[in-house]
């Protein structure tokens, strides 16, 4: 691996030219989208940033200080298994996939291009954040973030290069067109359309959307398409920090909330300038909701059609399942008919993004006790939680009913009468913008976050992590 090379890689790109020619074609095209829509204003900066430089458990990266334009985005999969097979479906058993199988072509190149594209349009939806960081710490990982969601599109698009020709190529193309949030050429995803302007927001992206990367990486991880696997196992390896960054940050937002609404007589945190509990609690409805949509309907033909072909597999596959064919189970859902919920009974394979949702909603719930106890710990009786995973839904069974917190379902106008309730109001937004003043001094915090607990990579928290 030469990390001096202009696409440094682990998959011998030199040995095929055409590739070659091609991403190389593709690189300057990616570095005006990142000059254009990556991190406004911090582009001349040095960043302490981690770079992989290998897929080893140990040492796969390297930090040191870099501008983010040089960063080298690579492409780096996991070393081929020498007789993969196909995990799980109506293959299963086979031998896995090295090419694309004709078949299987249109729904694979689906799945790549909608994963590649919620790539670039988290660093779109973040690119203002530099500008309101609560501490140099902070915004080191926004950008340590953005960087690495820069090398998870490449990684995708060696994929539509490497393995479907022409459509490949003007798939790669077409991720660095569409803009978040614009409404001619949006992204593909809901979710990934929502504003991110805040820094509460953003932990909340990356608690519950990168979370949501996490299961749909470890589903395609399992993939018969043995390429696509490889690259999910190592994409999920920089993955956790995003999570590690959106869990921790908001630990640090609601510790720092204990704090404040103990040194005010009438527990009033907003007198001393920290983000009250009731918002906190708006903003995980919001995002945790959205982020559920992004799972895909609960009863659907595609999770059973990607399944039996083996390219979608459940969280986990191997180490949880015994049975991998999944053909005969039923699964069991509430839907709404004739206006009220009842139970329906669906075959399995036709509610895996339902069964990948139960796997991401038990991991938010850790998430969810450990802020409680930062709560609990501060000698306050408050509670966070989680929606009902009916709330707020844009998409598949629950969307176009309403459902209060607890997933009863509710007429519009109740719902709409307790939207403020609920879900961030522009009051709310505003608030938190207001308390979202640059703190760029080495060592200093915001006044509504707390300091981390560490810094990065045995580095104190004092380091200067960007030099502005
Ligand atoms: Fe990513
Ligand atoms: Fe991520």
């Amino acid at each position: 691996m030469n990390l001096n090379d202009r696409i440094p890689n682990n998959v011998n790109l030199a040995e095929d030219k055409k590739l070659q020619r091609a991403l190389e074609k593709w690189l300057p095209n990616y570095l005006d989208w990142w000059r254009e829509m990556g991190p406004e204003g911090f582009q001349d900066k040095d960043v302490w940033l981690r770079t992989a430089v290998d897929v080893g458990s140990e040492g796969w990266a390297h930090f040191d200080y870099v501008k983010m334009p040089d960063y080298r985005w690579g492409i780096f999969l996991e070393p081929p298994q020498p007789d993969a097979k196909v995990g799980f479906g109506d293959n299963y058993g086979a031998p896995a996939y090295q090419e694309v199988p004709g078949e299987f072509r249109n729904p694979l190149r689906r799945i790549i291009v909608t994963q590649g594209d919620t790539e670039p349009a988290s660093v779109e939806q973040q690119r203002q954040l530099g500008k309101t960081c609560p501490s140099l710490y902070d915004l080191r990982n926004l950008f340590q973030v953005n960087v690495e969601e820069g090398r998870h599109l490449w990684a995708m698009v060696y994929l539509l290069h490497g393995y479907f020709g022409r459509d490949g190529r003007d798939e790669a193309d077409a991720l660095l067109e569409r803009r978040s949030g614009n409404p001619d050429k949006p992204r593909i995803l809901e979710a990934f359309n929502q504003p991110c302007d805040d820094w509460l927001n953003f932990f909340a992206f990356t608690m519950f959307t990168d979370r949501d990367g996490k299961y749909q990486l470890s589903a395609l991880a399992e993939s018969g398409f043995e390429p696509l696997a490889r690259t999910c196992k190592f994409m999920l390896t920089e993955e956790a920090h995003h999570m590690f960054v959106g869990d921790t940050g908001l630990n640090r937002v609601v510790k720092r909330t204990a704090q404040l609404m103990k040194q005010d007589a009438n527990e009033d945190v907003r007198a001393k300038g920290g983000i009250p509990l009731d918002i906190i609690q708006r903003y995980i409805n919001f995002w945790f909701s959205y982020s559920l949509d992004l799972f895909g309907g609960e009863i659907s033909s595609n999770s059973a059609d990607f399944f039996a072909a083996g390219l979608k597999g459940r969280f986990k596959e191997q180490d949880l399942y015994s049975d991998h064919v999944a053909g005969e189970g039923t699964f069991t859902l509430m839907v709404v008919e004739d206006g009220k919920l009842s139970p329906r009974e669906v075959p399995l394979r036709n509610a895996l993004n339902e069964v990948l949702r139960g796997e991401y909603v038990k991991d938010c719930e850790k998430g969810l006790a450990r802020w409680n106890k930062a709560l609990a710990d501060a000698g306050l009786s408050e509670q966070l939680y989680l929606p009902s995973t009916r709330f707020h839904r844009h998409l598949g069974e629950y969307a176009g009913h309403n459902f209060d917190l607890h997933g009863s379902l509710i007429s519009n106008e109740e719902f709409e009468q307790r939207r403020s309730e609920w879900l961030p109001t522009i009051e709310d937004r505003e608030y938190v913008r207001s308390l979202m003043q640059p703190v760029t001094e080495p060592g200093k915090i915001a006044n509504w976050i707390a300091p981390p607990a560490a810094g990065v990579k045995g580095k104190p928290f004092e380091f200067e992590y960007v030099r502005l």
